[in-house]
Parts: structure tokens; C-alpha cells; sequence
């Protein structure tokens, strides 16, 4: 063994995917509902966006953001047109937990304050100042020491953040659907609540859309569900169907005011991942996945529900957590017997979907099926 131990791993190697499917070197098949860790938005190497990767290859594989890009100028286009305003710029960086970190950079820089208020069961990095703003003592006590001016409430609590929120406030950041924690989320007054809160406090309103962006909720993004729109927006994960991408979008209000200098990094917003992100948001229009992932989603709630043993479902779209009965670890692990992959989270009575959003109504059968006989 030559690498660092990071996650604990499923006893799989993988040498190639496609669709909703991914396989082994023997040629055994598992059927993808944790979609590559939530990033295989488009499905394991649509053809498109191979294709889009391989021309793209060919041509430039990469020059940092000294130099203009007509496929970044596209990639940014594509994204934000998909936005609600008046989240107008983006920035593009690598990863989640970079996106978080410079969101907060942006708010604070913004406002003038130091003060983050964050939710309790909240993922968001493991650098510095996102793991300092993730509301889980497993991963937060992994800084040490911790970044100062982090805050926590309780998740969904309107009363709990009116009270946190104060005028030493940056921002309020969050997961609008809490993944980690088992997949909650929260009604729409209270996202109302908190975009009202912040424009009286004059903080700016973090939405981490690392797993519910680009279409994984039913929507493009959560941002502008139920006419609340946050000042900045963190994304990665599916953007570029695997490509490693991250990006934040930012409202005009917060763009006006960036200088030159201020914010960059090498690799962000290189030709080769902004052209899997361009065919990535195309594909996710010309196939209409949007409608897949809000019919789909309705088809395993209805389906899993009426499996003896499940007790609820929760989330949104294809982001979405089977509680159980009972602990969730042994079902998984007899799903992936029989060559199912699922996630866990940690609330151990959920099984955790986020598969392509590609997947349809066959798949959807078929994993009922051996959800089924596995609970
Ligand atoms: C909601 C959320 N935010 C941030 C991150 C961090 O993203 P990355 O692993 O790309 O740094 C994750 C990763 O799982 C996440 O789920």
C-alpha cells in the first residue's frame, strides 16, 4: 500500500462505468445509487461529454485564468444562465471544500465581519476554515486548532438563528438539505425566515449546493426554490460529471465590489474541466433529466415506502435517505452482495441515494427489487 488511508472503502476495484452501471475487471456489474460519491450527475462517461473532454484534449488541456478561454466564457454562460438573479458571476476553483472556503472569504470581505454562523449536522470540507464551519464535533475537532468566529445552531430552528445572527455577522451558511446528517431538509418558511433575517442583519446567506446543484434536487439549483435566493452559491460534485470542479456563484451586489488579485487559483477554471461542465449543463437540458430526477424520485418514495421495514424518505429529487427500521449497515452490505452501491450517512438508520440523474424507471424497479428482499 503507497497511499494515505482516506475513506473506508467498499472491497471493489473499478476499471469502468457506464450509464447508471459501473464494473469491475472480472466484468461484475453494481448498479450505481451513490452515482461515484454523487458526482456522476450525467451518468459513468456519457458519450457527450467524453466527447466534449476528448476534443478539448486535443486542443488546449489547460491555461490558468491569465489567459481568456472562449469554452470558460462558455462554461460560466451555461452555469449561471441556469441561476436565479441575481447570482450573475461565477468563480470557478476544484473542489467543494475550496468553493466554501472562498464563499466565507467573499462574505467577509464583503461585509466587513468575521462571524460565520453555520448548522449543527452541516458538511462542508476539510480544509481549514470549511471543516471549522461543519456542524459535526467528528470532523471539526480534526482542526486543531479550530478557525475562530464559527457559530452553530441547531439545523431547520428559526428562533435559534434570529438569535445567533447578530451585526458582527458575515454570513449564515448551510446545506439547504443537510446530506450527511440523513438527508433533512427544511420547510420553506424557514429559508424565507433565514433570507429575511440576513437582509436585516445585513449578512450574506451561504447556500452549499455541493450535492443539491446542478439538478440533483429536481431543480437546477435550490437556489431561487420558493423565491429565496442567496448571495452566494458553492458548488462541485456533479458540475463536470467527474471532472474535478468547483465553482461559486456570486450575486452582482458581491461581484461589483471584487478587485483584481483578490481571488484566484491554478487550476480553476481550466479548459478541460470547463468543457465537461458546458456539456454537462447541455445534457442536463437537451435530456430533460430535471423531469427524470422529479418523476424518479416520486417512483422510489412510492416504491421504497411500501417495503415492510422502511420507515420514511426523506430529501429531495435523487438526494435521498431510506430510513429503516433498524441499522441501515447491514442492509447495505447485503445491497452490495448483490452488486447495489448506496451511501450511508451518518444518522445509521439511512441508506443514502444519489444516484446519476439519468436513472430511470427499469433501474428504479430493479432496485426495489433487491431492496426488498435486503431489508
Ligand atoms: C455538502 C458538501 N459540501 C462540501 C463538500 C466538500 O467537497 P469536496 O470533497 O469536493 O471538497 C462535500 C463533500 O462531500 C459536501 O457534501
Amino acid at each position: 500500500m503507497s497511499e494515505l488511508p482516506t475513506y473506508s472503502q467498499l472491497p471493489v476495484t473499478l476499471v469502468r462505468g457506464e450509464g447508471c452501471s459501473v464494473f469491475d475487471a472480472t466484468g461484475r456489474e453494481f448498479l450505481d445509487l451513490y452515482g461515484g460519491h454523487a458526482v456522476a450527475s450525467t451518468g459513468h462517461c456519457h458519450p457527450a461529454v467524453v466527447a466534449a473532454i476528448r476534443e478539448q484534449a486535443g486542443k488546449l488541456l489547460f491555461y490558468s485564468n491569465v489567459v481568456g478561454s472562449d469554452v470558460r466564457t462558455r462554461a460560466a454562460s451555461a452555469i449561471v444562465a441556469e441561476a436565479p438573479p441575481p447570482l450573475t458571476h461565477v468563480f470557478f476553483v476544484n473542489s467543494g471544500t475550496e468553493a466554501n472556503e472562498n464563499a466565507m472569504r467573499l462574505a467577509r470581505r464583503h461585509t466587513g465581519r468575521r462571524e460565520v454562523v453555520s448548522t449543527d449536522g452541516g458538511f462542508h470540507g476539510r480544509t481549514a476554515d470549511a471543516i471549522s464551519a461543519t456542524g459535526m464535533e467528528k470532523y471539526r475537532a480534526l482542526q486543531d486548532p479550530p478557525v475562530p468566529e464559527h457559530r452553530f445552531v441547531p439545523f431547520g430552528d428559526l428562533a435559534h438563528m434570529e438569535r445567533a445572527v447578530t451585526t458582527a455577522t458575515a454570513a449564515v451558511l448551510l446545506e439547504p438539505v443537510q446530506s450527511m446528517a440523513g438527508v433533512r431538509t427544511a420547510p420553506p418558511e424557514y429559508f424565507r425566515g433565514l433570507r429575511e433575517l440576513c437582509d436585516r442583519r445585513g449578512a450574506c446567506l451561504i447556500f452549499d449546493e455541493v450535492q443539491t446543484g446542478f439538478g440533483r434536487t429536481g431543480a437546477f439549483f435550490f437556489a431561487g426554490r420558493d423565491g429565496v435566493v442567496p448571495d452566494l452559491v458553492s458548488l462541485a460534485k456533479g458540475i463536470a460529471s467527474g471532472v474535478p470542479m468547483g465553482a461559486v456563484l456570486v450575486s452582482s451586489a458581491i461581484a461589483a465590489r471584487v478587485k483584481n488579485e483578490e481571488y484566484g487559483t491554478t487550476f480553476g477554471g481550466g479548459m478541460l474541466a470547463c468543457a465537461a461542465a458546458e456539456a454537462t449543463v447541455r445534457v442536463i437540458g437537451e435530456e430533460r433529466l430535471l423531469d427524470r430526477v422529479r418523476e424518479g424520485s416520486e417512483r422510489l418514495r412510492r416504491g421504497a415506502l411500501a417495503i415492510p421495514g422502511v420507515a420514511d424518505v426523506r430529501g429531495l429529487g435523487y438526494l435521498l435517505g431510506i430510513v429503516l427500521a433498524r441499522d441501515a449497515k447491514p442492509v447495505r452490505d447485503r445491497l452490495f452482495e448483490r452488486g447495489v452501491l448506496v451511501g450511508g450517512a451518518s444518522d445509521g438508520k439511512v441508506l443514502r441515494l444519489l444516484p446519476p440523474l439519468t436513472l430511470g424507471p427499469n433501474e428504479i424497479d430493479r432496485f426495489l427489487g433487491v431492496l426488498r428482499e435486503c431489508v
